[in-house]
């Protein structure tokens, strides 16, 4: 990897006047305590921008990220303006154990945006403090990935509503102590927006916002080294498009003769669908589009900016083309100048890489602290199904304990479902230190949340099967993931409901891991009904391809009317997340500051997890078979917790031979007695 270019100080020292001095220039007519506040932000955070910047050496372009940071803070609204001043006294708002964070299409959950806004009472009941809706912007038509194709970045999908509804949303979600998290593709774009419109016309500046080339020499060679994200359904990294317009140096195309015609046709690179056109990064001026963009929707009100597929920003020749030294520093200039403009806003990495690389998106080295907030837990994800599905917990003891820690201002998203397949990231070099194969591994977890494998709980389906690398991904909802599915029908059946109760216990548990972890818990909607997967994408032909709507149901809000009777399933799930957001938030040592780390109780179907708080230690232990679990009470009091109290069924463990018992699928959260 090339080493990112480092500015000399003097250097940086001078232009930072010099943009200093152009700040105060567009701030004039701003009251003068509000332009002060601004350039005091500039002093604090302009350093990491021109750092970050300095991606485009001599063509960095300063004079503009400053023009559009200005007319962003001039324009922010008062209400926005006072969340900015709050936020910056609480800096660490979104790493307290209060926040619980639910994920949903605002169609399929409520209709619109105005009926989101309907809904808050029923977030509410489940502690939710932060709100993502899945894309919003408006897509292409067609297949669109879920709305990750898109065509406009200044209209919101037409059915769902306006820019102005989503501000009112905002300032609702504000007035209930709860923000707005939005998704911003960067990687890509529909190839209707009209940048790749006027790009297939041949026109500049538009041609060089991507990645286009004559033939198959330049992705032949990318393609040594690139893997395939949608290996099934859009195979290769680039695209033939035959329309594209040829510029002049590029001679006749391929499809010159016959009948194509000479003058034109190019190869586009496409990391996801043939319809996704990549960006092109490394050109200064889609930096400022996009800075643009994120700085427009921060005005609107949105909090917490999702950064999709952040990882492929950047292509290098002869690497994956993820995580090249670069992405952290354009990140780091996205950051620096959102953070000038509208403090109140941070940053999350959708980075869905291995664990050793993950931290690099909270920031390390020269970029810590300075580039994301939040990032996805994946390989806790992983290693939680994992678990359940062995029985065992050694392998997320050995997988937990691996990455480096990650910045102290910021803090992991926590999941155990989200909208997207799960991908078996297990590591070979793990797998092998205890002695299993890595692949085999993978392909075992593959085959068992299809249900295919004999003795399997779970009901899913395969994600791009790739023959070529043996890889299978999955899709399905959690509760079907994790026995539900198949449970109820048992208990249909046959009357026996005991499977029921286990698959209920699993589904406690994995979120008992997830709230305990600490980070924001990121629900996905309908999970806190258990809600089963949804067959009804294979009637829609825009959706029918991609099973992945297998686990992104429509609510049922009739399913949700049982959530307060405790005789039912969707009362049982509710209940018991409604019980850990309450208990979470009544922990200080589940603040996002500290790192959980794994430890061995020498039980390897407990999973134990320490979190060394200086308000107190906290221990997770996790039964993650369906059997009972024995403990040594000397080394749990060896670990800092010598009279444990149980936080979530408040009660204390007492050793029985020396021994503390869990119970099958057993979540406790140990502190020190409180008496
Ligand atoms: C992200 C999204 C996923 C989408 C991809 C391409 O990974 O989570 O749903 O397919 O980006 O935008
Ligand atoms: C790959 C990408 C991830 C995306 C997913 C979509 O795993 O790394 O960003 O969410 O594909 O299914």
């Amino acid at each position: 990897m090339a080493a990112d270019p480092d500015p000399k100080e003097g250097a940086v020292a001078s232009t930072l006047e010099e943009v200093l001095r152009q700040a105060r220039e567009a701030l004039a007519d701003l009251p003068a305590d509000r332009a002060d506040d601004v350039a005091l932000r500039l002093e604090r955070w302009g350093p990491d921008l021109l750092q970050g910047l300095a991606v485009y050496g001599d063509d960095a372009p300063l004079a503009e990220v400053v023009g559009l940071v200005t007319a962003a803070a001039r324009t922010r609204r008062p209400a926005l303006v006072a969340l900015d001043k709050r936020r910056l006294l609480r800096p660490d708002w979104f790493g307290s154990p209060d926040q619980v964070g639910y994920v949903c299409y605002a169609d399929r959950f409520a209709g619109t945006l105005r009926g989101v806004g309907e809904k808050l009472g029923y977030l509410r009941e489940l502690g939710v403090t932060y709100l993502h809706l899945m894309p919003l912007l408006e897509p292409r038509e067609g297949p669109d990935d879920g709305g990750y194709a898109v065509r406009d970045y200044r209209t919101l999908r037409p059915d769902l509503g306006t820019l102005a509804d989503l501000g009112r949303l905002a300032d609702s979600l504000h007035a209930h102590g709860m923000t707005l998290t939005l998704d911003l593709v960067l990687n890509h774009v529909a190839r209707e927006h009209d940048w790749a419109q006027a790009a297939l016309r041949g026109e500049e500046p538009y041609r060089s916002y991507f990645l286009m080339y004559p033939d198959r020499t330049a992705p032949d060679a990318y393609e040594r080294t690139l893997p395939e994200v949608f290996p099934d359904f859009a195979p290769g990294s680039f695209t033939w498009v035959p329309e594209a317009v040829r510029p002049a140096g590029w001679g006749p195309g391929p499809d010159a003769g016959a009948t194509g015609d000479a003058g034109r046709g190019a190869w586009v690179w496409t990391t996801f669908n043939d319809f996704q056109w990549d960006l092109d990064w490394s050109n200064p001026a889609v930096f400022c589009e996009l800075l643009s963009v994120i700085l427009d929707l921060a005005n609107v009100g949105v909090d917490v900016f999702r950064l999709d597929a952040i990882a492929f920003l950047w292509k290098r020749l002869g690497t994956t083309c993820q995580g090249e030294p670069e992405v952290h520093q354009v990140v780091q200039a996205l950051r620096a100048a959102t953070r000038v403009a509208a403090p109140a806003v941070i940053f999350k990495a959708e980075a869905i890489v291995a664990p050793e690389h993950l931290p690099a998106y909270l920031g390390t080295g020269r970029h810590a602290g300075k580039v994301c907030d939040l990032a996805y837990h994946n390989s806790l994800m992983v290693q939680l199904w994992s678990a359940v599905a062995t029985g065992r917990a050694d392998l997320a003891r050995r997988a937990l304990a691996v990455p480096p820690p990650k910045p102290v201002t910021t803090s992991w998203g926590t999941y155990v479902r989200c909208h997207d397949d799960i991908g078996w990231a297990i590591s070979d070099t793990d797998a092998g230190a205890l002695g299993l194969s890595g692949f085999a591994h993978r392909r075992f977890l593959a085959e068992f949340f299809t249900g295919a494998f004999p003795g399997s709980f779970a009901r899913g389906e395969h994600f791009q099967a790739n023959p070529a690398t043996g890889d299978a991904r999955i899709s399905g909802t959690l509760a079907s993931l994790a026995g539900l599915e198949a449970a109820l029908e048992t208990a249909a059946a046959t009357g026996r409901t005991a499977d029921v109760d286990l698959a209920l216990g699993r589904i406690f548990l994995l979120h008992a891991v997830a709230y305990g972890y600490g980070g924001i818990p990121l629900l996905y909607m309908g999970d806190e009904l258990g809600l089963r997967n949804d067959r009804s994408y294979l009637d829609d032909p825009r959706l029918a391809a991609d099973n992945r709507w297998l686990h992104r149901p429509w609510m049922d809000w009739t399913a949700a009317e049982r959530r307060h009777d405790p005789a039912t399933v969707e009362g049982r799930v509710f209940a018991g997340l409604r019980h850990l957001a309450r208990v979470r938030s009544g922990l200080p040592a589940l603040h996002a500051a500290v790192e959980s780390e794994p430890v061995d109780l020498g039980n390897g179907a407990v999973l134990a997890l320490r979190r060394r708080h200086p308000a107190g230690i906290f221990l997770g232990l996790y039964n993650v078979s369906p059997a009972w679990q024995r403990v040594s009470g000397v080394d749990v009091a060896r670990l800092g917790v010598p009279q444990p109290w149980e936080n979530l069924s408040a009660f204390a463990p007492r050793p029985e031979d020396g021994e503390l018992a869990l119970p099958p699928y057993a979540a406790w959260w140990l502190t020190r007695s409180p008496g």
